[in-house]
C-alpha cells in the first residue's frame, strides 16, 4: 500500500485529517505544507468554470488541472475526483482511472457513490487503484441539496452504504452534508477514516473547498467557515494598481529596466 495512504488510515482516532481542494499549482504549493490531503475536486465545475452543477466537467479538464496541482505537491496525498460519466461501469472506470493516474501521477481517485459502484470500487482496488468513497450529498447524482441521515432509519441506510464502501476496499470516505448523528455513527462503526464536509465535528477529518474558505468563490453556505476575505484583499490591490496606472505612478524607476 502507498505509504501516504497508510499514514492517512493510521490517523484514525489519533489525529484529525486536514483536507482542502486545489485546482492549480500555486494554491497546491501553499496547501502542501499544512494539509494531509489535497483533492482536485470536480467542484472546479462551479468554482472555476461557472457551471450550475458538476455534471459537465470532463476527464480532460480534471487531468489538466491535476497536472498543474501535482507540480505543487510534495508531501500531501493527492486525490482526484472522477467526473460524472467516467465510471459508468467497471471497464470505463478502470480505463479512465488508469489514464488519470498515468497522466497525473496522483495517489488516489474519488468516486461519488450511486449505490451501484461497490463492484467498481472492488475492481479498482483489486487492480491497485486506491479509492476514496463519497456519500451523502453527491452532486453528480443528486440535483437537490438536502441534509441526509436525519432520521434513525436514514442514518442506518447511510451506515450500510459506508460499510459496503469499506468492504469494497476504499481507504477513506467523504461524508457530505450528513446529520452529525449519522456522521458520528458511521465514523464510530467503520475502520477507515471519514472526511466530513457539512457533517459536524465527529468525523476523522474535515475538507472544504479552498476558494470558499478563503472568501474568493462568493459561496458561503452554513458549513463553510470563511477564514479569510481574499475578495476584499484582491479588490484593494487592484484598485491601488488602477490608481497608480492612471496617475502614472506605476511603473516607477524601481520597476523599470
Ligand atoms: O468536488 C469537491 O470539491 C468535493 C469536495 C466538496 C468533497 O467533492
Amino acid at each position: 500500500m502507498n505509504k501516504k495512504i497508510k499514514n492517512i488510515i493510521l490517523k484514525k482516532n489519533k489525529s484529525k485529517i486536514v483536507s482542502l481542494t486545489a485546482y492549480s499549482k500555486n494554491i497546491a504549493k501553499i496547501l502542501d505544507r499544512y494539509v494531509d490531503i489535497i483533492l482536485v475536486g470536480d467542484s472546479m465545475a462551479n468554482v472555476l468554470y461557472g457551471h450550475k452543477n458538476t455534471h459537465k466537467i470532463s476527464l480532460d479538464n480534471i487531468i489538466q488541472h491535476t497536472i498543474s496541482v501535482k507540480m505543487g505537491v510534495k508531501k500531501s496525498l493527492l486525490v482526484v475526483d472522477m467526473p460524472k460519466g467516467s465510471y459508468i461501469n467497471t471497464r470505463a472506470a478502470f480505463k479512465n482511472a488508469k489514464l488519470v493516474i498515468k497522466k497525473t501521477k496522483c495517489d488516489a481517485i474519488k468516486l461519488e457513490n450511486n449505490k451501484n459502484n461497490y463492484k467498481i470500487i472492488k475492481y479498482l482496488v483489486k487492480k491497485k487503484i486506491p479509492v476514496m468513497g463519497h456519500i451523502g450529498y453527491t452532486p453528480q447524482f443528486k440535483n437537490k441539496f438536502k441534509i441526509e441521515g436525519q432520521s434513525k432509519q436514514q442514518a442506518i441506510k447511510l451506515l450500510h452504504e459506508a460499510k459496503a464502501i469499506e468492504e469494497a476496499g476504499a481507504f477513506s470516505i467523504v461524508l457530505e452534508c450528513l446529520s452529525p448523528y449519522s456522521a458520528k455513527l458511521i465514523t464510530e462503526s467503520i475502520k477507515i477514516p471519514t472526511i466530513g464536509i457539512g457533517s459536524g465535528i465527529n468525523c476523522d477529518g474535515q475538507i472544504l473547498v479552498t476558494d470558499d474558505m478563503l472568501g474568493i468563490s462568493g459561496f458561503y453556505p452554513r458549513f463553510v467557515k470563511k477564514y479569510a476575505n481574499l475578495q476584499k484583499i484582491i479588490k484593494t490591490a487592484i484598485k491601488k494598481f488602477k490608481k497608480d496606472v492612471r496617475n502614472e505612478k506605476f511603473p516607477s524607476n524601481s520597476n523599470t529596466f
